[in-house]
């Protein structure tokens, strides 16, 4: 099997942070400073600075995306957006299951799949993150955790809706701290979650599913991470606050 019949993606996860008037004045810099690369590019930031993202990346290949969605259509739910809402305003990508929203806001996997099958529906394209805490690694039990959160995820899911996913691994402990997991330890999770696919959907489903590597991902280490077979991409949360950083991890997929 051949990993460039996978498409590289390399996606933004702003957090909390920049403005509306910051995106703009962002994603302008970000289309000049882009190198050409055979990969797309996505930013995924709050859900108020979409409109300025969407209109600021008209005309170049960056696309948009949020960083989380509810699962009902519509209705007495206040404070959340619908997959429909972002659908309308733009927006092409929703981030699910983020581990940030795992443990301060009250994700579980049961809703992460509520969440996922609703965004599909409504026509989005989601990055859903799995990932495994420090203690979980400890424990050795990351191929457990990984292998539920993804197939729990799925549950509900069609093959043919599979080319719409993409699968972030984000190790926990990876993520904010500057710790990255070894190219190794990120390699074999990725394949891990690749057999979970396989062994769902068939090989050829698993074979062309894209999965990121995201936790400290940066311009030094982009490379090496990128180079491994099951590495197809990154979810990048510091380093894509600035355009340089960020234009430096997709150049990395140019190796
Ligand atoms: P980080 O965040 O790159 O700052 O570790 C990654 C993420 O949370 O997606």
């Amino acid at each position: 099997m051949n990993k460039s019949r996978r498409r590289a993606v390399i996606a933004g996860n702003w957090k909390m942070n920049k403005t509306p008037s910051e995106t703009k004045a962002f994603i302008e810099e970000l289309k000049t400073a882009l190198p050409e690369a055979d990969c797309d590019v996505i930013v995924c930031v709050p859900f108020v600075d979409i409109a300025a993202a969407v209109e600021a990346a008209k005309g170049s290949d960056i696309k948009v995306g949020a960083q989380n969605v509810h699962f009902a259509e519509n209705g007495a739910y206040t404070g959340e957006v619908s997959a429909k809402m972002l659908n309308d305003i733009g927006c092409e990508y929703v981030i699910i299951g983020h581990s940030e929203r795992r443990q301060y806001f009250g994700e579980t996997d049961e809703t992460v799949n509520k969440r996922l099958t609703a965004a599909l529906a409504a026509g989005l394209k989601v990055v859903l993150c799995v990932g495994e805490m420090k203690n979980e690694r400890e424990r050795t039990v990351t191929d457990e955790i990984v292998s539920m959160q993804t197939k729990i995820a799925l549950l509900g899911v069609e093959r043919e809706q599979m080319e719409n996913i993409i699968i972030a691994y984000e190790p926990v402990w990876a993520i904010g701290t500057g710790l990255t997991a070894t190219e190794k330890q990120a390699d074999e999770v990725c394949g891990i979650i690749r057999s979970v696919i396989s062994a769902k959907y068939g090989v050829d489903i698993g074979e062309t599913t894209t999965i990121q590597y995201g936790g400290s991902m940066n311009a030094k280490n982009a490379a090496s991470l990128l180079s491994k077979y099951h590495v197809d991409g990154g979810l990048i949360g510091s380093a894509a606050l600035t355009a340089d950083t960020f234009s430096a991890i997709v150049e990395a997929t140019n190796q």
